[in-house]
């Protein structure tokens, strides 16, 4: 009798606790976010992060017209930031913006920082600053560039001095361009000057979408992948952040449309070999083989565009990296993560899965660590209806790689 009593009320807490507790999502995956940095003051979309562990940003005036102050920073403790390499270069006599013309244009000017989209370290250890030559004005219009605007500078960290300015022609960075993220192959094999060879995505929203090509020897650049379905937003488009909507929504009278934003992210395979590239508004990884890309023969352009590889779907991502094992890092904007593409297997798999996660923007390796900026892009004013949804601080998380691995060594 005791007995069975006893059994029945075990059997009844059972169900009870089966009828409160359906199963949920466990939201968490994989190793734990250690943070990094705090951004209080300016809107950050790049990080690099160099082999002794110095940390810089960078804060594009072309999607943020209030990051007016600085455009790199080195990034200090407590969650400072001081301009980098000086604030000099860092602020244009009388701005970034030209307004005696009609419509305003962004200034030509090739000894300032205009609009940087994108810092990255290279093999070498050397910091490279991408300026899109691109200001926003305060009511969300992007001016166009003037030549001087675009460019490549090279800056050595051992004494924070600029060794190389690579200025994109208009034939190359169109006014209407937006060079956006860029990768490096300092192997002296690659080029006939043996200086290494840089590879950019144009993300243009407006224009035409691509990949440049930049010789570092000669300075000379030039354009692949022109407008091809692989490099241009996916048509139909749609993605949601943390269950909201996000579509490009600027207010101001103009019109909704959907997010329109192309060739985005791009990395290397960890034998040079390989360029992976997406656009922001899609949902495949392509790889292509970097000599096509090198390639200026006449035929180099339908060789290239014929040699695309549509690697299948990762999810909604903005910057890529890759690791010396050859595996690839990718957000995934829906899914509050960081996931895996493995070309052995072709499999990609959650490798970070985080509620603090929403638009892991861009991302950089060092040591045995990936860094990557958490900007909360989708809140801007530019997908809110004019309304700036997004709150301080923005965010610098780094979690270790996927098997110990290191930073891919292209020299
Ligand atoms: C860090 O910054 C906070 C806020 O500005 C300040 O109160 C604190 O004193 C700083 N700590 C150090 C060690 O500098
Ligand atoms: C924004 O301001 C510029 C410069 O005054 C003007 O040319 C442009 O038409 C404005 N755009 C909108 C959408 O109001
Ligand atoms: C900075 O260091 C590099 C490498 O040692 C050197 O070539 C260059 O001249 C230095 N620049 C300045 C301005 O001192
Ligand atoms: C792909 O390869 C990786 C590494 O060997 C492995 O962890 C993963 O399980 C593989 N994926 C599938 C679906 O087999
Ligand atoms: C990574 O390194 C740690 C510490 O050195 C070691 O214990 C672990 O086995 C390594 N893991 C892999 C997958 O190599």
């Amino acid at each position: 009798m005791k007995l069975a009593t006893g059994t029945l009320a075990v059997l009844a807490a059972f169900g009870t606790v089966a009828a409160q507790q359906p199963a949920r999502d466990p939201i968490g995956t994989g190793p734990s976010l250690e943070l990094v940095h705090l951004y209080f003051d300016q809107w950050p979309t790049g990080v690099a992060v160099s082999s002794s562990g110095r940390i810089f940003s960078c804060y594009p005036l072309g999607l943020d017209a209030t990051n007016t102050r600085y455009q790199v920073a080195e990034l200090g403790s407590n969650n400072t930031e001081s301009p980098f390499p000086n604030a000099q270069i860092n602020t244009p006599p009388g701005g970034a913006v030209d307004y005696s013309t009609n419509p305003p244009q962004s200034k030509g000017l090739s000894n300032y920082f205009i609009s940087v989209q994108s810092v990255v370290v290279d093999p070498k250890d050397r910091l490279w600053v991408l300026d899109t030559g691109r200001a926003l004005l305060s009511n969300g219009t992007l001016t166009t560039s003037n030549p001087g605007g675009p460019k490549l500078v090279g800056i050595d960290l051992t004494n924070n001095s600029i060794f190389q300015t690579i200025l994109f022609p208009p034939t190359v960075a169109f006014a209407d361009s937006y060079p956006n993220d860029v990768r490096f192959d300092l192997r002296p094999s690659v080029t006939s000057s043996g200086q290494g060879i840089a590879y950019l995505t144009d993300s243009s929203s407006e224009g035409r979408n691509g990949i440049i090509v930049v010789d570092l020897g000669t300075g000379e650049s030039w354009r692949h992948l022109n407008n091809i379905p692989q490099v241009r937003p996916e048509p139909g488009f749609y993605a949601n952040v943390w269950g909201e909507s996000v579509y490009m929504n600027p207010g101001n009278g103009m019109p909704v449309s959907r997010l329109a934003f192309g060739a985005d992210g791009i990395t290397l395979s960890n034998d040079g070999e390989t360029l992976y590239f997406s656009v922001v508004s899609g949902r495949h990884l392509y790889g292509v083989p970097t000599s096509r890309l090198r390639d200026r023969g006449l035929s180099s352009e339908l060789f290239a565009t014929g040699s695309v590889m549509d690697l299948g779907q990762k999810g909604v991502s903005d910057g890529l990296e890759s690791d010396s094992n050859g595996i690839v890092y990718a957000g995934s904007v829906e899914t509050d993560s960081i996931v895996t593409f493995n070309p052995q297997n072709g499999t990609v798999q959650t490798y970070v899965r985080d509620s603090r996660i929403g638009w892991p923007d861009t991302f950089s390796v060092s040591g045995s660590y990936l860094y990557f900026t958490e900007n909360e892009l989708w809140r801007g004013p530019s997908q809110q209806g004019g309304v700036d949804r997004r709150v301080k601080p923005y965010a610098l998380y780094r979690v270790p790689l996927l098997n110990n691995a290191t930073k891919i060594s292209l020299v």
